[in-house]
C-alpha cells in the first residue's frame, strides 16, 4: 500500500515536471508559405472560363479572354465599384444593345444568358479588378494593333 502511495507520488512528479519542462521549450513552427487565393479566382475558373480561358487555343476559344473584357472594360478612370455594377448588368442583360466588345459580338455572336448570383459576379469582378489575368501570348500584339487601327477610324 505505502509503496504504490509513493510510486503514485514520484510518477506524479515526473509527469508535473516533464510538463514544465515542455512549456519552456521554444517549438520551432513552420513558416506559411501558401497564401490565401481570392475566392473570385476560383470563380472566374469554374464561370467563366469554360468560355473565356486565356489559354485556350484561340481556334477553340467560346469568347474573348478575360485580359481583353477586363482592358475593355477598366479605364484609368473606371472605379472598382463601377467595375462590378458594368459586370452585373451584363450578366443580368446580355444583348448586343448593351456589348461593349463589339469585335467579339461579331465573332463568336453575343453572349447566352446564364443565371448566376450576384455574390458571385462581385467576387469575380473583385478578382479581375485587383490582378493581373493570364494573358495569351499573341494578345498583346494583337491589341496593340487593334489600338492603332482604332485610332485611325
Ligand atoms: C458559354 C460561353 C460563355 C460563358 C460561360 C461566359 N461567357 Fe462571357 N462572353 C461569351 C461570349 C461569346 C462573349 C463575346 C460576345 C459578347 O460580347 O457578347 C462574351 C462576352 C463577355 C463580356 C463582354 C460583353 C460586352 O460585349 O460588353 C463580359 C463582361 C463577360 N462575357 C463576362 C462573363 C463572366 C463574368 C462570365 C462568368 C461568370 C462569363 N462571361 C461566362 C461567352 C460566355
Amino acid at each position: 500500500m505505502k509503496l504504490t502511495t509513493l510510486c503514485l507520488c514520484i510518477l506524479l512528479f515526473v509527469s508535473c515536471n516533464t510538463n514544465k519542462k515542455k512549456k519552456n521549450e521554444t517549438v520551432a513552427r513552420p513558416i506559411p508559405t501558401k497564401t490565401t487565393t481570392h475566392p473570385g479566382k476560383k470563380l472566374m475558373k469554374v464561370y467563366c472560363y469554360q468560355c473565356h480561358d486565356a489559354t485556350t487555343p484561340e481556334k477553340n476559344r467560346l469568347g474573348p479572354p478575360m485580359i481583353a473584357i477586363k482592358r475593355h472594360y477598366i479605364t484609368t478612370k473606371t472605379t472598382k465599384a463601377q467595375f462590378i455594377a458594368d459586370m452585373q448588368n451584363w450578366i443580368k442583360n446580355p444583348t448586343e444593345d448593351n456589348a461593349k466588345m463589339h469585335a467579339a459580338v461579331a465573332r463568336f455572336g453575343v453572349m447566352s444568358k446564364m443565371v448566376y448570383p450576384e455574390s458571385v459576379i462581385k467576387k469575380i469582378a473583385d478578382y479581375m479588378y485587383d490582378n493581373a489575368l493570364d494573358a495569351p501570348e499573341w494578345f498583346e500584339a494583337h491589341y496593340q494593333k487593334n489600338m492603332k487601327s482604332n485610332k485611325h477610324k
